[in-house]
This record gives structure tokens, sequence and C-alpha cells, in this order.
């Protein structure tokens, strides 16, 4: 059976969700004081707090039995093993071999892919070690100070999201810069930060044929040799993170300045290859190898612990819950660290570029719902912005709440407030989603401030919270690089194990292709500016405004 909605067990979670569905979570509490024993787990120093979920005793009972029913198990080391469930690219899924720090052997198609991860690795050692202690200088003999990263997609997001999360581990004599909408304002002002003589340009993609990616390469190209003047001098300051060496080459550097990875990286799981080039620069080698051994201990965490203690699992399940039986639309994932304020954009990609899918494995159309849309903001800016959605608004969103127990930056007794502060909004928060207000706690609360009892009565209805809205808190002592690689790696399974269960191959991503491919085709008509006759009347109509306009 390919369509989970058929299994007898989706059928009894539809009506759970009836009984589940009046109950309201302070009652709840109320009525059980170890709820929070119950519903939390702790994995290797990260809490899960589970507790504040619409769900009772029964629930996840029933959602283990769908997991186990999809094959969830089975195909997690299927993964692991490297078959190659990506089948509409003929390509296994093998992130975790690049942080496959026990060195074990992984074959894909009858090779250990091991030795290639560990040379490449040993590669960006040596390369890193060299730039960051200079020997490796530039053209006029200079020490490199700026390191700018093109590249889009996954070949941005992952490294944007963690030289930000790590910053307090960055050298101090090295910035890192990251270019990646082929707008030209994007390059031009990165480009006004950076001095030819000491700036290091890394092209990353995977494909090195993403025309943002090429465009903004060629032209930072041209910007170096305006004032370097030799082609010569290109080698030491281009180097090529990909998996096509025939188009590095083509592009004119030199593939002995490429760092290589491989089709069975994704490109939004590949900041653990050669990709994290930028990152291994800007923290150091030590602390890349450190956020590969958060992940890697992620990884065994998620392919050994039984479903019912498998964070990566319970956290799928219960989006599966209300996605499929709340009919919840989205998912909104809220970080309580300014380091990680990239990680909901980083998320973005990971989950809905995987999970955004409208046909089965088999390519039929899917009849349920699958990927939601992800969103969020570094707290507490979301605060202030758009949480009177999430308190009061007339839509279910389940949020992830992400919590250091130590600021990165805790220094002497101010440091110290700061995050006393952010911790007491962080814990306010999901608990007045989970309680609500009830009319008469506002009565009393109006009350006490001597208000008459008609304005009382006028306010009421728009001061009351009805709660119950439903929470994750993940909780971790401090964000290090190892703290790190868990929390992205946690995230990257969460997704596989919905994407099994929703029975969609997580690893594709065919839309994104077709917006590149038209893009394509409407180049070289505005480059030779002729009148657009050949599209729809809009496109047309759009393109031959943008004409006017430009003339
Ligand atoms: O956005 C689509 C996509 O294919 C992503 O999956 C990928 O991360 C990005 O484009 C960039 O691709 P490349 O690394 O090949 O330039």
């Amino acid at each position: 059976m390919t369509n989970p909605t058929t299994f007898p067990i989706w059928q009894q979670l539809a009506e759970h969700q009836k009984e589940v569905f009046p109950l309201h979570m302070r009652d709840l509490f109320n009525q059980d004081p170890q709820r929070f024993e119950k519903f939390s787990l702790e994995v290797d120093g990260l809490l899960l707090d589970y507790s504040k979920h619409r769900i009772t005793a029964d629930t996840l009972p029933k959602l283990f039995e769908l997991a186990r029913n999809t094959e969830v198990e089975q195909w997690r080391e299927r993964m692991f093993n490297g078959e190659k469930i990506n089948f509409t690219e003929k390509r296994a899924v093998l992130h975790t071999a690049l942080r496959n720090r026990s060195n074990t052997p992984v074959i894909v198609d009858g090779k250990d892919v091991m030795p290639e991860v560990n040379r490449v690795l040993a590669q960006m050692r040596s390369f890193s070690e060299q730039v960051r202690n200079g020997e490796w200088l530039g053209y006029t003999g200079k020490k490199i100070t700026d390191v700018v990263n093109i590249g889009i997609g996954g070949s941005d997001l992952g490294p944007v999201m963690v030289c930000g999360a790590l910053k307090p581990y960055a050298s101090p004599d090295l910035n890192a810069h990251f270019v990646s909408n082929v707008d030209g304002a994007h390059l031009a002002q990165t480009l006004e930060q950076c001095d030819p003589e000491t700036t290091l340009f890394i092209v990353a993609s995977k494909t090195f044929t993403t025309q943002e990616t090429m465009t903004n390469a060629r032209s930072a190209r041209k910007w170096f040799l305006a004032a370097a003047g030799d082609e010569a001098h290109v080698a030491r300051h281009f180097v090529a993170l990909s998996t096509n060496a025939k188009a590095v080459n083509a592009f004119g550097i030199d593939t002995a300045n490429m760092f290589e990875f491989w089709d069975w990286v994704g490109g939004r799981y590949s900041l653990w290859s050669a990709i994290g080039l930028s990152i291994a620069l800007y923290v150091g080698m030590d602390n890349f190898e450190e956020l590969l051994a958060g992940a890697h201990d992620m990884d065994q965490h998620f392919r050994t612990a039984p479903l019912e203690q498998n964070m990566p699992v319970i956290m799928a399940l219960l989006g599966v819950w209300y996605n499929n039986f709340f009919h919840t639309e989205t998912q909104a994932i809220l970080p309580y660290d300014q380091g990680l304020s990239r990680f909901p954009a980083y998320m973005q990609q990971a989950d809905m570029e995987s999970n955004g899918k409208f046909v089965n494995r088999e390519g039929k159309r899917i009849p349920y719902s699958t990927g939601p849309i992800i969103w969020g903001e570094a707290g507490t800016n979301g605060q202030h912005a758009f949480y009177q959605l999430i308190h009061q608004g007339n839509k279910l969103i389940p949020c992830d709440f992400l919590m250091p127990i130590q600021s990165q930056y805790a220094a002497g007794d101010n440091g110290d407030q700061h995050h006393k502060m952010l911790l007491a909004n962080f814990f306010a928060q999901t608990k007045a989603l989970m309680q609500g207000k009830t009319s008469l706690e506002v009565k009393h609360e109006l009350e006490a401030l001597g208000m008459h009892a008609d304005e009382i009565r006028e306010l009421m209805p728009h001061r009351v919270f009805g709660g119950n809205r439903p929470t994750s808190s993940i909780l971790f002592d401090k964000l290090t690089p190892r703290t790190l690689g868990k929390l992205i790696a946690l995230y990257e399974h969460k997704i596989f194990v919905q994407g099994i269960i929703w029975h969609i191959n997580s690893y594709d991503q065919w839309g994104v292709e077709f917006g590149k491919q038209l893009a394509q085709g409407i180049l070289p008509q505005l480059q030779a500016g002729e009148v657009a006759t050949t599209h729809d009347s809009s496109t047309n109509g759009l393109i031959n405004f943008s004409r006017r306009s430009a003339s």
C-alpha cells in the first residue's frame, strides 16, 4: 500500500482527532502533573518538550503505528545504506556519509565513498589553514581578509546560516560575505566592502550551471581582473566547489582549486560537503569538524533509537498530526538566538524544497496534504511582528521554539540580564500559547484596574486568549558547533520521516528546475530587445511594459 490514508490506522487517527479536538491543553496539564515528564525527551544535551501539544497518551502510539505501517525504519536503513532512494534522479541520498565520523564504509555503486569524503575534508583543512595562517596570499603578497561565497539555494543558505550562528568562533581577521541574488545590487554592495588584493572568491555550485551564480561569478571575476590585470592571478583568488569539473575548467578556474562533492549530496543537504568551505575558513576546520560530529551524533540517534524515543521521528509525527488531521497549513520555527536568525530561512528551503510535492513515488496525484509552509523569525523580534496572529488569529499554527540556556555572549552582569530576559520571553510565550486567558481571568484583571463593568463587557472578547496553541520547545546548553550540527540534522531527519509517511521523493526539485528553464528561454528575448509575442498575454504584456520603461 502506498497511500498512507488507506491504512486502518489513518482512519483511527482521524477518529482520535475528533476526541482530542475539544480537549484543552490547560485541562490536560491540570489533570496530569507528570505531563512534562511523559512528553519530553533528552538526547545528547538537546531537550525536546512536546507536552504542549494537543495529544493524549493515545495519540503518539497511533502515530508510531503509522510510521511502522509506512516502513519508516526500513526506508531509514535504505537511506543510510546508500540505496538510490532519490529515484527520479537515480541518486543515493548520503549527506550522512559526509559527516560519518565513525568512518565505517558507505557503499555506492559497489564503492566505499569514505576515502573520497576524507580526501576532500583533508583538502579543505589544508586550504583553510593556509588561508587562515597567511601562507595563502593574494596576488600582491597580502593576506586574505575577505571571503566571498557566491552561490544560491543550498550552495548559499547553509553556509550563511552556520557562519551567522557560529560568529563567536570566527577568526577576527577574516570577513565572510555571501552573494546569492542575481540582482546586481547584492554583488555590488558586497564588493564595495572588499579589496581585490585581499579577497578570495568561492564559487559554490553543485551543477556549475546555475544562472545566478555563474552571472555573479563572471562579474566578480571582471571586477577582480580590472584591478589585478593578469589572468594568471585568478588562481589565487578564485576557487570552486562543485560536482562538475568540466564546467569549472570551462569557467577558467584551475581544477586544482576545485573542492569536489558528489551527485549523492542534495543541494539543500550540502553544507556538510565542500560547500561548507566558507564555514571552515571562517570558524576553522576543527570547528567545522565539530559541526560534522554533532550531525553524526544525531544520525546515530536517529538510526538506532526506537521510534518511541526518537527525536526526529517524534517531531515528524507531530507535524503529520497537525498537517493531516488538524489540517494546519504552516509550521513556524522560532529560534530565541540572534545567531540563528537565518535558521528559519534555511529550514524553509530544506523542508519546502524537499516535501513540496503533489505526486507520490508512483507518480500518482496525492489526495492528502504534504509539506507545510515553513516560516519564522528570531525571537523576540517575531513577538512584535506576527505573534498576534499565532495567539489570537483564527488559524492554528504549530510552532517550534528553540532556545540556548546560555548565551554565546553572556559576558558580565549586563550580558546575563539580556539572556535572562530572552529566556523569560521564551518561557512566557509557550505558556501563554498553551493556556490562553479565560474571560474570568480577563474580568478579574480589568476589575483590579478599577474598570467599569460596561467597559469590561465591551473589551472582554478582544482580551480573551483561547490558548490551546501547540508548541514544541527545544532547549540546549549553548549554540556550539556540535550542538548546531545536531539541530540541523534533527530537522533533516524530521523532513525525511515526513517524506516517507507521505510517500513522496523528498530529494528532487523539478518545480524549481521548471522556473530555471523558462528564465533561460526568456533571457535571450530580453537581450535581443524583442517585442514579446510568444507567451500568454500576461507574460507578453509584462515583458513589453518592461521594454517600454527601459527605453
Ligand atoms: O533551488 C534549486 C536548486 O537546485 C537547489 O536545490 C540548489 O541548492 C540550488 O538550486 C543551487 O544549485 P547549484 O548548487 O547547482 O548552483
